[in-house]
């Protein structure tokens, strides 16, 4: 049992710029998650976090004490290594839904515990649920079952794990203190080492769409995260990609399904695959599994039959026909030229304002509403052509998604795409 502290003492403390010693990080964590410490006292000591940072050793021990907050899961008795990915969040960031299977069909299990998506930004599961019949909860047994059977599962982080971080991200949402690197990188890891993955793959996205739009910020959060990882004894890599421009050729619960698939079925969009093809490199890796190429199995079916499975084994069709939305309209391009910008959070926000994200924890989502761009930046467009087409079921939507695209594109005379991956961090 943490010795007794108080909540102010500990407010104090951070806000006058000292550190906090174990026992009061150990004691201010349990007595948030118990409702001792008051929300209002939390968002204080959050801010001061924020505002004055932590050391390597604080982080330490505040993921510990969120870990402890909850359950720990153990996949030491399936008869394969596990692997999971991690994205800090982006705009068409559909990877680990190529992803997961692809990596079971390389031999590894997959055990991706996701979320729902909050603003522009969207969520794992909810682009999931816009398969007809697919559930994102599943016991503790089933998720075992299926890891074991299929190989891949994704669905919802069970309430038992990591309850601190629970209840702190959703106040952090609505303080302000979201982008703080030691409330990120223990908020990350507490979940991951706490899901008992035996590899770990963080994807930290730098641009407009993310969190950290600096590289120099973004390269921070992933050594604290793979330092954090690595001390838990989780294989854990990151690497560094692109958020500037967003991934793909759209953002939108169905649409990101749809274009999955067509990374399955050995075509989709070559950004996609290359980010796909490296985060999978990463997680056989960290798993020991060496000779296999994950390419192979995107060209060959398996992963294709594999992610079959994985939404038939959560009830969901993967032959029944995606939502369609009741409303399209499409933006042509004014002139003739090569698309020189694509701002990934215009589009997000594009997006959101459609209808794919939402605004509070417990608003709906359109699984059909989201954004195409027919032109990815390097790409010829001609004057006239379809540019963008937004889709929405809600035509109402329309005028304030637009005011979102505007100036987050431009068309000039040339341009060379800058690299996707931006640096690997061991
Ligand atoms: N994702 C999380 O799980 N936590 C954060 O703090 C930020 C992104």
């Amino acid at each position: 049992m943490a010795e007794r502290h108080d909540a102010v003492e500990v407010i104090r403390a951070k806000r006058d710029g000292g550190r906090l010693s174990d026992s009061q990080i150990d004691w201010v964590v349990d007595a948030y998650t118990r409702g001792l410490v008051a929300e209002e006292q939390m968002s204080a000591l959050a801010m001061a976090i924020l505002l004055r940072g932590m050391d390597r050793l604080e982080i330490v021990r505040w993921t510990s004490a969120m870990i402890a907050s909850g359950e720990r899961m153990d996949f030491s008795g399936l008869s394969r290594p596990t692997a999971d990915k991690h994205s800090t969040g982006g705009v068409g960031d559909k990877i680990t839904l190529p992803l997961a299977p692809l990596v079971a069909a390389c031999g590894v299990a997959v055990p991706q515990l996701s979320g729902r998506g909050l603003g522009h930004t969207g969520g794992t599961l909810d682009k999931l649920e816009a398969i007809p019949g697919w559930r994102a909860e599943l016991s503790n047994p089933e998720l075992m079952a299926q890891l074991e059977d299929v190989g891949a599962v994704i669905c919802a982080a069970g309430a038992g794990l990591a309850p601190a971080d629970k209840k702190l991200y959703a106040l952090r949402d609505v303080t302000g203190t979201v982008e703080a690197i030691p409330l990120i990188a223990s908020s990350i890891m507490s979940k991951k080492i706490a899901e008992g993955t035996g590899a770990l793959v963080l994807d930290v996205k730098v641009g407009s769409g993310a969190f950290m739009t600096s590289l120099e910020d973004a390269r921070e959060l992933a050594r604290t995260m793979v330092d954090l990882g690595t001390d838990a004894g989780v294989r854990t890599t990151a690497l560094l990609t692109d958020m500037g421009t967003p991934l793909g050729r759209c953002a939108g619960n169905g649409l990101e399904v749809a274009e999955s698939v067509e990374v399955l079925a050995g075509g989709g969009p070559p950004d996609v695959v290359e980010l796909t093809l490296a985060l999978a490199g990463e997680m056989l890796a960290g798993a020991g599994v060496t000779g296999v190429d994950p390419a192979e199995k995107l060209a060959d079916g398996s992963a294709m039959d594999t992610w079959r499975a994985m939404i038939a084994a959560q009830g969901g069709d993967p032959d029944a026909a995606l939502p369609k939305a009741r409303e399209t309209e499409v933006l042509t391009a004014p002139r003739a030229g090569v698309l020189t910008r694509l701002d990934a959070m215009a589009v997000g926000l594009a997006g959101w304002r459609l209808g794919a994200g939402r605004a509070r924890r417990e608003d709906p989502v359109q699984p059909a509403a989201g954004v195409e761009w027919h032109a990815r930046p390097g790409e010829r467009v001609s004057a006239g052509q379809p540019l963008f087409t937004l889709h929405t079921d809600e035509p109402a939507r329309f005028e304030r998604a637009l005011a979102a695209l505007d100036g987050g594109w431009e068309i000039g005379d040339s341009h060379t795409p800058a690299p996707l991956v931006l640096d690997r961090i061991i």
